[in-house]
């Protein structure tokens, strides 16, 4: 049994599943004032364009196509999320629940520009992402890595210790039997079990 992670007592973190939710600003108090100047709120249609430009300039980072980003920034919505800093899209986090395991968020990519790297911000996109409506019901996460990401690696275990939570790690998609040698490996991290975040609870 674990403990839930706490997220900011600040009163604009806390939402509701519409998608014209306006810009909440990031948590206050324990960030740098750079990153207290990000605000989060959830993907629109529109951001899917800078979405793409993002992902392109975040290396190892896959790209997909710009019809792929549009469906992650409106129908994954409630379950992704957009850093704005001075009107610029920052960060971007596309994640989903795995339709056949409603107690699992899926986060399918993490992008930081490089700009607002280094301040906290990916844990905190994650972190309210958790904190959504959407994820009510969740008490795992599960993302894939490479073997040589070392910034993700450590970005997703130190959510696992603000969760409290067990990780385990397995080979998701083998560089062989499903990249034909065309890809690294990538592994699966399952976090978990983790009680949702709470809005409400400093942390
Ligand atoms: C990985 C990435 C999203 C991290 O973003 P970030 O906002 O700088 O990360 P955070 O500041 O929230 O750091 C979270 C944790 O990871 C650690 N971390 C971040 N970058 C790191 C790096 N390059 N090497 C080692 N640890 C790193 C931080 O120290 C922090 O650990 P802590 O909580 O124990 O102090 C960003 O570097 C990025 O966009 N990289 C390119 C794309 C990518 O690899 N995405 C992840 C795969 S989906």
């Amino acid at each position: 049994m674990t403990k839930g992670i706490g997220l900011s007592a600040t009163s604009e973190l806390k939402e509701d599943d519409s998608n014209d939710d306006k810009v909440k600003p990031a948590q206050q108090g324990q960030t740098s004032d750079k990153s207290a100047q990000v605000l989060l709120r959830r993907p629109l249609s529109e951001d899917g364009a800078d979405v793409h430009q993002l992902i392109g300039s975040c290396p190892p980072l896959d790209t997909n196509s710009l019809y792929c980003n549009l469906l992650q920034a409106s129908h994954f919505s409630g379950t992704s999320v957009a850093a704005e800093l001075d009107g610029e899209l920052v960060g971007f986090i596309s994640g989903y629940i795995i339709p056949e395991r409603p107690d699992t968020l899926f986060i399918w990519q993490v992008a930081v520009a490089e700009q607002g790297r280094g301040l906290g911000l990916a844990g905190r996109m994650l972190r309210e992402i958790l904190a959504r409506p959407a994820c009510t019901a969740v008490r795992h996460l599960e993302t894939t890595i490479t073997p040589d990401n070392d910034a993700s690696w450590a970005l997703f275990r130190s959510l696992a210790r603000k969760l409290d939570a067990d990780c385990a790690d397995s080979v998701m998609f083998d560089r062989e039997r499903h990249f034909k040698g065309q890809h690294d490996s990538e592994m699966l991290l399952r976090i978990g079990s983790f009680d949702a975040p709470r809005n409400e609870v400093a942390g």
